[in-house]
């Protein structure tokens, strides 16, 4: 197995960034789970396997075996595909945003996805995030990092970030989102949000993704020396 890092984090507290960034620094192979879980949500807003916030489960698991993800890392981020489609931009949309979370939940789905990224993993050295890498997918992981910030800080950043992208949407919709979202991705059956307890926890409120960066950068090399 390659060297593993391992960041999970609450929505918003800087992962994606901070990951992308080391991958670049370190030349890490990074992977962004949650994009895989966004394109599953994804599939089954088109194949309306989710109405009015319903979920059909059984729906979205038949459709498992006919989703086909790839992730390409470039030097200015990841590029998503979903069945050869580029999704990169899609799958941050507000809808896709609004059932993800649920759509993880689905025990099926995490089985599917976990092994997918396990495999995406294989011999290679990784800079892997999300919310259960360090407790679920590689627990045994070479560095394990906990990101979060306060929730108004991280709708913040959010709102910021979709305003770049030109989506249209309200600082209290992102919060309301966020709040959401942490609650269902901390009571899930499998794969939750906890903090594994050798993980190293870094508060980014008050600090620059720089800052942030710096530190990950610190504990990854002096654990590969
Ligand atoms: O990191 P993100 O916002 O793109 O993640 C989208 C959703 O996917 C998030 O609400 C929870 C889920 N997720 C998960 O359950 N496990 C992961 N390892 C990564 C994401």
């Amino acid at each position: 197995m390659g060297f593993i890092v391992g960041i999970d984090g609450t929505a918003g507290s800087g992962k994606g960034t901070v990951t992308k960034n080391i991958a670049n620094k370190l030349k890490l192979v990074n992977i962004d789970t949650g994009s895989t879980y966004r394109c599953v949500a994804l599939a089954a807003l088109r194949a309306n396997a989710i109405n009015n916030g319903i979920i059909d489960e059984q729906k979205v698991i038949d459709l498992l075996d006919k989703i086909l993800i790839e992730i390409e890392n470039t030097p200015n981020g990841d590029k998503v595909f979903l069945n050869g489609e580029d999704v990169t931009r899609r799958i941050r949309e507000k809808d896709v945003t609004q059932v993800v979370s649920p759509v993880s939940s689905i025990k099926e789905v995490r089985y599917k996805m976990v092994e997918f990224q396990r495999k995406m993993a294989e011999g290679k050295d990784v800079i892997m995030e999300g919310r259960d890498i360090c407790t679920y997918v590689f627990p045994n992981a070479d560095v394990k990092i906990y990101l979060d910030a306060t929730e108004e800080e991280r709708a913040r950043r959010r709102l910021l970030e979709m305003q770049e992208k030109g989506m249209q949407i309200t600082y209290e919709e992102v919060l309301d989102n966020i709040r959401k979202r942490d609650y269902n991705d901390k009571i899930k059956e499998i794969g939750a949000l906890k903090l594994a307890p050798d993980s190293i926890v870094i508060d980014t409120t008050n600090l620059t993704i720089e800052q942030v960066e710096e530190k990950i950068v610190k504990i990854i090399n002096e654990k590969r020396k």
